[in-house]
């Protein structure tokens, strides 16, 4: 894992003082129907970074995603609403949105900013060029600002023309290059859980497949005290086991890959040991709990059992640090709700007792926001994708791009 990376307080003044700042953030936020954004935690959580460079002077010009609308305008995808919410969060600023991400419009828009102002750049991936990191549109982005920050956790394992390329080029120009304070808090803390976690350390992983979480298992392993798992995921290490699993989801295509794991790590893997069942994952079914051995034959499993969740609650009390990534059932609907709830309030007590408790983006943050216990975790992560390629240990693309810190 690569070391820590130069922030915005390593630049200085005059870096940053009537500079344009070209800031990529994670604005890639839930909408409703109506277009009306569902939770702002990737906006609210970047005004750190854009508060410590206005009040420094800066022109901030932002460049984000949204969606995937495949290199081409989409216009349910432009980042119009999100410019909109920022101007509210930023009371007092001039906030501007242009429907231009590299064009003449965009630097005619850059030409007429102030110091302290703040400019939305739209969607990149309107752009062909952007996913494909093509490197004539990097120069474009780079020809935009005189600094660049990377406060986009969240797409920091993608390398794309304003994640990755852009950075690379400014570098080369000799233009400062560095993380935003999310960024950095978010490297920390994941970092830290990897590389020098207090101990007991536990980790917690849900979620439907193991072939998805297979790398983070296999890269949590040799670190942890314990690794506790939930989620569909356990019906595989089920069925390895010799147990029943009903109709639930299995994935018998690794039902090896679940013996070598259950035979090569000792008592560190835990599983539950009941599960909540039902005939089918819908509101409104008639739910039975039953113990791991006696799943019935015409029922699949859709939550852990109360059991589980006080035995996982028992390993959890003494644990210094912990990390959670997937949630424990199908909490979406309320029946198969219970095993997440009871996990999310375990861990929040864990951090009331002093652990450091760090939840991955995506389901578990989703699950932890709508609990209303996010603000009982150490760290709640604004990357799904990211943080997952975070824990099993590869670069993020991103993050490798940015300068190192010590470095001049
Ligand atoms: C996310 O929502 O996880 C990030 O914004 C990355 O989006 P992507 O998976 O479409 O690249």
């Amino acid at each position: 894992m690569s070391g820590r990376k130069k922030t915005i307080t390593d630049l200085t003044t005059d870096e940053v003082r009537g500079r344009r700042v070209l800031v990529r953030v994670d604005y890639n936020v839930p909408l409703d129907d109506d277009g009306r954004i569902t939770d702002d935690t990737r906006i609210t959580t970047t005004l750190p970074t854009l508060d410590g460079l206005l009040q420094q002077g800066a022109r901030v010009i932002l460049l984000a995603h949204f969606g995937r609308p495949k290199g081409k305008p989409v216009p349910e995808m432009s980042l119009k609403p999100v410019a909109d919410r920022l101007r509210e969060l930023l009371e007092g600023r001039r906030v501007e949105f242009v429907a231009d991400t590299v064009g003449h419009e965009a630097r005619t828009a850059i030409g007429t900013m102030f110091d302290g102002d703040v400019l939305l750049l739209e969607n990149t991936r309107f752009l062909p060029g952007e996913e494909k990191n093509d490197s004539g549109l990097a120069q474009e982005m780079a020809a935009l600002g005189d600094v660049y920050v990377n406060d986009a956790f969240g797409a920091a394992h993608r390398a794309h023309a304003s994640t990755a390329g852009v950075a690379t080029v400014m570098r080369l120009e000799g233009k400062p290059v560095v993380a935003g304070l999310l960024m950095d808090r978010e490297l920390q803390y994941l970092g830290r859980a990897l590389s020098e976690p207090e101990r007991p350390f536990v980790a917690i992983l849900g979620g439907s497949k193991i072939s998805g979480k297979i790398d983070v298992i296999r890269s949590l392993l040799p670190q942890v005290d314990r690794l506790l798992i939930g989620g569909a995921m356990a019906n595989t290490f089920f069925k390895a086991m010799g147990l029943a699993t009903g109709t639930s989801l299995v994935e018998d295509d690794r039902l090896d890959m679940a013996r070598e794991l259950l035979s090569t790590s000792g008592d560190k893997l835990v599983l539950p040991v009941d599960a909540v069942v039902a005939e089918k994952m819908e509101a409104g079914q008639a739910v039975q709990t039953v113990d791991r051995e006696a799943i019935p034959a015409d029922r699949m499993v859709l939550d852990v059992g109360p059991r589980t969740v006080d035995e996982y609650r028992r390993v959890l009390s003494d644990a210094r640090t912990v990390l959670w990534n997937g949630p424990m059932g199908v909490f979406e609907i309320a029946e198969f709700a219970a095993g997440t709830r009871g996990v999310a309030e375990a861990v929040a007590e864990a951090t009331d007792r002093g652990a450091t408790t760090i939840i991955g983006g995506g389901d578990s943050a989703a699950a932890v926001a709508e609990m209303g216990l996010e603000s009982r975790m150490s760290h709640v992560s604004t990357g799904g994708g990211a943080s997952l390629e975070f824990l099993e240990g590869k670069e993020l693309p991103g993050v490798a791009a940015l300068a190192d810190a010590g470095a001049s």
